[in-house]
């Protein structure tokens, strides 16, 4: 069929209705948001319930749809059938509530939709993220000549930092003759604390999760530095090519930090790539509030940040920063003659595992100086401090068991008052485990508020992590009272009859 003069294209919108549509959603999208408060955390469906209420069973309809009434309906389901973690109550995992900057950012990002993989593609954006990756190493004391990449999340970042290390210290050309070349097999030191994107980077990279040296951590979850040192040693002596050393800086159960200034001098002593895993806590560096061991990450050889975590952007930005930007470049860049890209200027696909890339560092731009260092270092200082009173209202509370507090978490568990006097004996331990793991499952399905979980040796722990700038004192001191409320009631129809006498 000859396509016709003037082509008509189903996704096309004039001016007039772009203008009426996004109006109408942004109008739409400021009342959903201003209501969140005053709603659950969660409405806490099952797969089903949820896809029943939007529909979600039907097939690809053939004819197109009045883009007014997707976009109104879509907006009223989504917010009705989502978990807010920009409530005031939410305090689970490490998701942030979004800065509304950053949302408007994330629109306008899309709007002008630049492929972020080479300058030629997006002239503005690159130097844009150039600037805000700058400005996020300075802002944690990280040199600002440092390289570094936007990336989706935590892990993404860890790993293009762990990949940068891998072709730095492999010892021979890992990227052309693969890891299976070198002599010894390839070993990364990390604590037990250590995230999960650890076993994900060994996979991926091909050194394999066996090759990871899973350190001990002590009685403040920090790696132990002597069991570190000792299976360097060790490792060396077996033949074993030991490469890269892992600090975390806020770790993911609890907040810890390591000992970062005594792992960097390790690491410069033993010839070894330090990297910090500063996903969660990096940003609070630039805090007085948080220790003194965290601004050590300014010695790393790499760090992972995550700025949808501590520099509350929505969903999805994390970010990789590489002391030595050459790094960066050895382990990603490749030069395909498909491509007519000026080398002189900084192509993002050369320091990185993506090749097309999007506009993340936009909403990360304008949200930095919409509060300006001062603003921001504000609202951490008010997150590490509401923990802290968390912290403080739950030793003071008869019906729970403190354990840590760190950075902006606070870890603790339900011990029904007439239980505390026989911790530790195995059917009380067995029973208070039963007793946190359904109060975390209902708690978190009732709405009232949501909390998450950590394992510190055989305790099972309730878990409030504040990234949160919507929470307010109100809210922390409301929180002990929720959970025991719910906690007497779980323990009511859980209790054992052995157990029942202790009432
Ligand atoms: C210390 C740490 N590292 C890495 C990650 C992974 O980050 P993301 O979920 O953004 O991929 C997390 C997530 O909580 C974390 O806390």
């Amino acid at each position: 069929m000859p396509i016709a003069p003037k082509r008509h294209a189903p996704l096309a919108m004039t001016e007039e209705q772009f203008r009426t549509l996004g109006h109408r959603l942004v109008e739409q999208l400021a009342g959903l948001l201003a209501a969140i408060p005053d709603g659950p955390v969660t409405p806490g469906e099952t797969p089903a319930q949820v896809r029943a209420a939007l529909g979600l069973d039907g097939p690809l309809p053939e004819q197109g749809a009045d883009p007014g009434v997707l976009l109104e309906r879509t907006a009223s389901h989504l917010f009705a059938h989502s978990l807010f973690n920009g409530h005031p109550k939410f305090l689970g995992y490490i998701t942030a509530s979004p800065a509304p900057i950053a949302i408007l950012a994330d629109l306008m990002a899309a709007a002008a939709n630049p492929n972020c993989g080479a300058f030629v593609l997006s002239p503005a954006a690159t130097e844009i993220e150039r600037q805000a990756i700058r400005w996020i190493a300075e802002f944690i004391g990280y040199p600002g000549d440092c390289g570094g990449i936007m990336v989706s999340g935590g892990n993404m970042a860890n790993i293009t930092c762990f990949f940068a290390a891998r072709a730095a210290h492999a010892g021979h050309d890992v990227r052309a003759q693969g890891i299976a070349a070198g002599r010894g097999t390839m070993r990364v030191y990390a604590s037990a604390e250590t995230h999960t994107w650890i076993s994900k980077a060994a996979d991926l990279s091909g050194i394999g999760t066996q090759a990871i040296r899973w350190i001990a951590a002590d009685a403040r979850q920090r790696i132990d530095l002597a069991a570190l040192k000792a299976q360097v040693t060790a490792d060396r002596a077996a033949g074993d090519r030991p490469f890269m050393v892992v600090g975390t800086g806020g770790s993911v159960s609890t907040g810890a930090v390591d000992d970062l200034p005594a792992l960097a001098a390790f690491c410069t002593q033993e010839g070894l790539w330090f990297h910090v895993d500063g996903a969660y806590g990096a940003i609070a560096a630039a805090s007085s509030e948080a220790p003194d061991d965290l601004r050590a990450l300014a010695l790393a050889d790499s760090v992972a940040v995550d700025p949808h975590k501590w520099l509350y952007m929505p969903l999805e930005a994390g970010c990789a920063l590489v002391r030595d930007a050459n790094k960066l470049r050895d382990a990603f860049s490749y030069h395909p003659p498909y491509y007519h890209l000026d080398e002189e200027y900084l192509n993002y696909v050369d320091m990185g595992p993506q090749n097309s890339r999007g506009f993340r560092a936009l909403k990360v731009w304008l949200a930095l100086q919409h509060a300006g260092a001062a603003g921001y270092r504000t609202m951490i200082g008010d997150d590490i401090r509401l923990s802290q009173r968390l912290a403080d209202a739950v030793r003071a509370h008869a019906d729970f068991e403190w354990y840590t507090q760190d950075l902006s978490i606070t870890t603790f568990r339900y011990v029904p008052a007439d239980l505390r006097a026989r911790l530790g004996a195995p059917d009380v331990e067995a029973h208070l485990d039963a007793l946190n793991r359904e109060l975390l499952d209902s708690s978190q399905k009732s709405g009232e508020a949501f909390v998450s979980n950590a394992v510190i040796g055989e305790r099972y722990l309730l878990r409030a992590c504040i990234v949160n700038f919507n929470t307010q004192a109100a809210d922390i001191d409301a929180l002990p009272g929720i959970l025991a409320r719910q906690g007497c009631a779980i323990d009511q129809r859980m209790r054992p009859a052995a157990l029942q006498a202790a009432r």
